[in-house]
């Protein structure tokens, strides 16, 4: 096991990531509030690299009981990473797919230590 440097915790913004690169491995390291998440930069669809696409959250269909919609609500809690070749979407905090929990990325340990930030590869 190692660590690698990632970024200094200020430099990563709310709701952004940073891709780094360790030889053929990148891995996208995602910060929501005070809490980091690391994801290797490889969508399991097909390949894509999905830590570098769109950030934003989950959007549902606002149905009533007829199942009559009202339009769109994005739901805050669930902030996803969407692919940008064929825009599958994960959950940033989970990793999963909102639509098959099958569908997941690979994830990391995230270490924050001293305003550093680091993952952890085997
Ligand atoms: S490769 Fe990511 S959605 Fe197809």
């Amino acid at each position: 096991m190692r660590e690698i440097f990632v970024a200094n915790t200020d430099e990563i913004e709310d709701r952004e990531r940073v891709v780094i690169v360790d030889g053929s491995l990148e891995i996208g390291v995602f910060r929501l509030g005070d809490d980091f998440f690391a994801w290797e930069n490889n969508c399991p669809h097909s390949g894509g690299p999905i830590c570098q696409g769109r950030i934003m959250n989950r959007v549902i269909e606002n149905l009533d009981e007829n199942k009559k919609s009202h339009g769109f609500l994005y739901v805050d809690e669930d902030v996803h990473i969407i692919c940008p070749w064929h825009g599958f979407e994960f959950n940033i905090r989970t990793g999963v797919h909102p639509g098959d929990s099958q569908a997941k990325l690979n994830g990391f340990d995230v270490l924050v230590r001293n305003g550093g930030v680091y993952v952890e590869i085997e």
